[in-house]
């Protein structure tokens, strides 16, 4: 009997073992691949729950929400975001076009559905295992909400001020 269940446990190590040789040789470690459906879908529902779950707690007063914020917003994006997310938000550069996973149009629906409490927490955490930094140390909090409040607006900015930011 018990021979029986030390030979079981073998056998299952040993499947186990397989497994995960398997998956080592399968996998790619290149950025260049486009990430696949199933891997994007399962990642961006973990990431909505935590994210949900996490701006939840209390976060530091957001400033009035006017247009000033945005255009102070607008020149601290500049600095810090458009390395990745373009000048205006919209058009990942080559850098952010080639992260693993892509660095996304902010204007997006998906980022757009965030909340302002959800956008000023990925702001200032990032997030961990994709190319989004955390500004916590960086940016002052009024700094954070400002960004914030020009990433909640990226999907209103006028057609003639896109041009302007992309002339190409
Ligand atoms: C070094 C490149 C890089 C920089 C700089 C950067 N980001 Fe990102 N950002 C990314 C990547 C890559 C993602 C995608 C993360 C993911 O898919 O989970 C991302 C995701 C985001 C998201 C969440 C989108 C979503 O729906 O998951 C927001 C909001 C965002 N960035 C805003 C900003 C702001 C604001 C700044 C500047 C303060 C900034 N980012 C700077 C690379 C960057």
């Amino acid at each position: 009997m018990r021979r029986t269940g030390v030979f079981f446990v073998l056998l299952v190590l040993l499947v186990v073992a397989a497994g995960l040789t398997f998956v080592a040789y399968q996998f790619n470690l290149s950025a260049l691949n486009e990430p696949g459906q199933m891997e994007t879908r399962l990642a961006t529902r973990v990431k909505g729950w935590i994210v949900g779950r996490s701006a939840r707690g209390s976060l530091p007063p957001a400033p009035p929400s006017n247009s000033s914020s945005v255009a102070l917003g607008e020149m601290d994006f500049m600095g810090v975001c458009a390395t990745c997310h373009g000048m205006d938000g919209r058009k990942p550069t080559d850098i952010g076009r080639w992260m693993y996973p892509r660095t996304p149009d902010l204007g997006s629906p998906e980022v757009q559905q965030w909340s302002d409490a959800e956008l000023f927490w990925i702001i200032r955490n990032g997030i961990r295992l994709s190319g989004m930094p955390g500004f916590e140390r960086s940016l002052s909090t009024t700094q954070r909400w400002q960004v914030t409040m020009l990433v909640s607006h990226a999907d209103k900015i006028p057609p003639a001020v896109r041009k302007a930011l992309n002339p190409d």
